[in-house]
């Protein structure tokens, strides 16, 4: 996973590693779930919402949709109420109230999860890059597995004594077993795929966390107080990837007085980041004469991030 501010490189880090280790033979998922589709913008290929589009031998790369996964819950939902009730129409004030709750900003946060649950738990591949959007929402992802989870065992636990007094109504009334059976079950499939996928994305083994930052001294502000909340978040930092360092050989060479203090200042800044990050620092990455964009950059960046 690569974490940081938004413009900082992301998406590009993403993109070359996906490429490297495509290269090197394995099968590769790049995916984001940033509704900017930053990775259509990378690849040159309109991949929105189109499931995982193979870019080339072994490189795949993928852009979640939420606002259909949404229409499909709704979807769901309806079939479940006609099913449940033996309904040809969903009655009005019902569905009014399905097209609200798919309007709660929860909801399209609770689709993106479930479908990173779904990439992640399946297993299809030897390695999926996870190309997150800035770093709030990354936290939020992140600290949304334990806080589900604290959830649901509320409610679980909550249905389990509701389905004891149930058992002991039926026995008593001699009827037969409750529906209740069926929420149970669902609720344990939900909470099983989200200790299957957050156990998976804090395990220091599985998951490497990349953070990316540049020598400038608010992007270094924002870094330090990310720090803590990995701490407290217990995100596994695996280190951090420095983007945007002009290149020292043109100090030798006669260059404008701009691009001279320009120079200075990031010495002075990707001092303190070594001073600060010491030995968890893994690259300094250089800037280009250009933008990002297209394979054949996609493979410049990658040399330059893993050696050729
Ligand atoms: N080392 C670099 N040299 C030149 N351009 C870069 C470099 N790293 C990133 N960029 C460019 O900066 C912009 C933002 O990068 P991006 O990876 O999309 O950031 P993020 O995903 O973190 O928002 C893109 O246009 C990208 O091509
Ligand atoms: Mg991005």
């Amino acid at each position: 996973m690569y974490g940081g501010k938004g413009g900082l490189g992301k998406t590009t880090f993403s993109a070359a590693t996906a490429y490297y280790l495509a290269k090197k033979g394995y099968k590769v998922l790049v995916f984001s779930v940033d509704p900017q589709a930053s990775l259509s913008d990378i690849f040159q290929r309109d991949i929105f919402g189109k499931g995982q589009v193979e870019i080339m031998p072994n490189l795949y790369a993928q852009e979640i949709d939420a606002d259909r996964r949404i229409a499909e819950y709704q979807g769901e939902i309806r079939k479940k109420i006609l099913d449940m009730y033996g309904l040809e129409k969903v009655p009005d004030e019902i569905e009014h109230y399905i097209q609200a709750a798919a309007a709660e900003p929860a909801m399209e946060e609770s689709a993106i999860f479930d479908e990173v649950v779904d990439i992640v738990v399946s297993g299809d591949y030897d390695y999926y890059i996870y190309d997150l959007v800035p770093l709030g929402h990354a936290l939020y992802y992140l600290s949304m597995a334990s806080v589900y989870d604290q959830w649901i065992e509320k409610i679980t636990k909550l249905r389990e004594e509701m389905e004891e007094y149930a058992q002991m109504a039926a026995a008593i009334q001699r009827k037969g077993e409750l529906e209740e059976d069926k929420i149970l079950e669902e609720l344990q499939y939900i909470r099983n795929r989200i200790n299957k996928s957050s156990s998976i994305l804090t395990d220091k083994v599985k998951t490497a966390f990349f953070f990316v930052l540049i020598p400038e001294e608010m992007i270094l502000l924002d870094t330090r107080k990310a720090a803590g909340l990995f701490t407290k978040y217990q995100v596994p930092l695996s280190g951090y990837i420095v983007n945007r360092v002009i290149p020292e050989e043109l100090a030798n060479q006669n260059i404008p007085d701009y691009l001279r203090h320009r120079m200075e200042m990031q010495r002075k800044y990707l001092k303190e980041i070594h001073e600060e990050f010491g030995d968890e620092v893994l690259a300094e990455v250089p800037e280009f004469e250009r933008d990002i964009t297209g394979l054949p950059m996609i493979e410049r960046m990658a040399e330059k991030m893993f050696g050729s």
